[in-house]
């Protein structure tokens, strides 16, 4: 099984809405898909849930953290759903350290039964993040191509306690940067000017998709996306022309970070547990 984060600090970015696009992409794919839901919010869980295609786990996703062993159906695609609790367990930072390795100890029970995991998180830097980056194989940012959002690309590497290099050099080498994906791009002026300062700055981190300097995989901002988020509908199967061309644009960058997710890497999940309380919530010296 492979495991796939979507973090971002940054909140409003389509994290939610690409965890959706991804887990019914890979069902189209005939791959058994586990979803997890670890912020309360819930934007994961409502179209998932709604779309009936998931068994959904009598657990919710904060006993993935709080226990050990938590069962859940035996189904091709399964949904933890997102519940109220995960917001206070940042509150238990004397469990953090239980937290994260009865996530990872579920994640490892679960490899044989799952082909690819996909963790929604919330968009803030807390333990649900940590625990959620700390087991897995691979993370994608989607980014709004605004400043507020370049600026934080800083942030996604270097937090102290969330960012990608603290991560890899602490808690799971393993851990891919897929890279940032662009989401709800508009052809206006200023998101064009974004958009050719973050190949300037940022080059490396964009996902290519094609030869030709700037086809990177990006999302335009279409109302069929939010509309299939809020109705629990795959977009490439509503009725309306709008969605269908939406899934035109949407699709090749979205099958590139599917195909990277599933590529495999030298590294599996182990059971090792993870030194999570104390002095690794400072910034890493490196
Ligand atoms: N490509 C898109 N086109 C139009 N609307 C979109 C697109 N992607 C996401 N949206 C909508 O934008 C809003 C924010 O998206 P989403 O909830 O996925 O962001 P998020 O990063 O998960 O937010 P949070 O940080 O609060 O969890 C939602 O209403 C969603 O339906
Ligand atoms: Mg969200």
């Amino acid at each position: 099984m492979k495991t796939l984060v979507l973090a971002n600090q940054k909140g409003g970015v389509g994290k939610s809405a690409v965890a959706t696009l991804l887990a019914h992409h890979f069902r189209l794919l005939g791959l058994r898909v586990l979803a997890i839901d670890l912020d309360h919010q819930g934007n994961f869980s409502d179209p998932v849930r709604k779309s009936q295609r998931a068994a959904v786990a009598e657990m919710p996703a904060s006993g993935l953290l709080t226990q050990s062993n938590p069962a859940i159906p035996l189904a091709e695609f399964v949904l933890v759903a997102a519940d109220p609790e995960l917001s206070g367990l940042e509150r238990q930072p004397s469990l953090h350290n239980t937290f994260a390795n009865h996530f990872r100890a579920f994640l490892a029970a679960m490899d044989s039964r799952f082909d690819v995991c996909i963790v929604d998180t919330n968009p803030n830097p807390d333990i649900r993040m940590t625990t959620a980056l700390a087991s897995a194989d691979c993370v994608l940012s989607p980014i709004q191509l605004n400043q507020e959002a370049m600026d934080g690309v800083s942030a996604l590497l270097n937090h102290p306690r969330v960012g990608v290099r603290r991560i890899k050099a602490v808690l799971n080498p393993k851990l891919h940067l897929i890279g940032l994906y662009p989401t709800m791009v508009e052809a206006t002026p200023l998101q064009r000017e974004n958009f050719m300062q973050l190949l300037q700055k940022y080059s490396p981190m964009l996902i290519p998709i094609g030869s030709k300097p700037g086809e990177i995989a990006s999302m335009p901002r279409r109302s069929a996306v939010a509309e299939a988020q809020a109705e629990g509908l795959v977009l490439w199967e509503m009725k309306k022309t709008a969605a269908r061309d939406a899934w035109r644009e949407i699709e090749p960058g979205l099958r590139f970070i599917a195909n990277t997710v599933l590529s495999p890497t030298p590294a599996s999940t182990t059971t090792t547990t993870l030194p999570l309380n104390g002095a690794n919530h400072g910034p890493v010296a490196r």
